[in-house]
């Protein structure tokens, strides 16, 4: 298969840890093209106005996702004076549970992403929330060092976020991340998993998972759609190499918990 080819199929045809593999026995120039492409089609997917509609209208309806950010968000246990970053905050759904599940004041609260789309949306959505809290949107690629001094840090949170970066840029991102948090702050990172849901399918996650269908059957549709979109747009790593990566940036991991079904993970650490 040559470059031209590759990037026709990619990623209907061929999803990304598939192309990887493939791209992987090409000349180099023609590798650095390939990411270069596949790179700009992943960028339009979190930019598109469709994609950002859904995140922000309808992804948090669906009751496997509501509750998973109600849990985060209550994880986070934001306390006042506290600086608080969100690696790629999107449409800041995360951050408007977090403000809602919360009622804590004097926060420092950073929210990054390198959708203009979604940080606008982001704004909107915020405004009437952030009373009593110094809230930044900063437009940035997570694959590049984060705009903080060292150890300035007390909470960092990326749900579903960090994890669309591919293999070393990842592992560069988690090191940026330990950098700059505070000795002992917490990463709550969370992403979707290889090969969860099969492990983790138990009666009472089928259950949910009816009950999900039966409350928001158009919003739990669109859900599965994008979950599909997502594995295949985007590299998907397994939890025990997620784990490997962050001990290797200095983490030390405190918590693991599977949400929505199984097909997410949830892992608390400290730098
Ligand atoms: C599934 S959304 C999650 C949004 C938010 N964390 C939440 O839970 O509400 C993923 C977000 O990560 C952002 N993102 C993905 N890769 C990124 C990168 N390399 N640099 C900056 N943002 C990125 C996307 O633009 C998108 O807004």
């Amino acid at each position: 298969m040559n470059l031209q080819e590759l990037l026709e199929a990619f990623p209907e045809e061929i999803p990304f840890n598939e192309a990887a593999e493939i791209i992987k026995d090409f000349p180099e120039e023609e590798r650095r093209k390939a990411f270069e492409e596949i790179r700009k089609k992943q960028h339009g997917f979190w930019d598109d106005p469709e994609q950002v509609h859904y995140y922000s209208e309808v992804h948090h309806r669906v009751p496997l996702t509501g509750q998973h950010f109600r849990e985060l968000a209550r994880a986070v246990d934001p306390k006042p004076g506290e600086t608080i970053i969100d690696l790629g905050c999107g449409v800041g759904t995360f951050l408007k549970f977090l403000l809602t599940e919360n009622k804590t004041q004097q926060l420092k609260i950073v929210g990054i992403d390198y959708s203009d789309r979604a940080l606008k949306k982001a704004k909107e959505r915020l405004a009437g929330l952030t009373q009593g809290i110094d809230i930044k949107y900063i437009s940035q690629d997570l694959k590049s060092p984060l705009p903080f001094e060292d150890n300035s840090v007390d909470k960092a949170i990326s749900n579903w976020a960090i994890v669309y970066l591919s293999r070393n840029e990842l592992k560069n991102s988690l090191r940026e991340v330990k950098r700059v948090l505070k000795e002992g702050g917490k990463f709550f990172f969370s992403a979707l998993i290889r090969g969860g849901a099969r492990k983790h399918l138990s009666p009472e996650n089928l259950g949910f998972l009816i009950s999900s269908v039966l409350q928001e059957p158009g919003a739990t549709f669109k859900a599965l759609r994008f979950e599909k979109k997502c594995r295949s747009y985007f590299p998907e790593y397994s939890l025990e190499e997620l784990k490997g990566m962050m001990k290797e940036a200095g983490f030390e991991i405190l918590e693991t918990k599977y949400t929505v079904v199984g097909k997410t993970a949830t892992i608390i650490q400290k730098a």
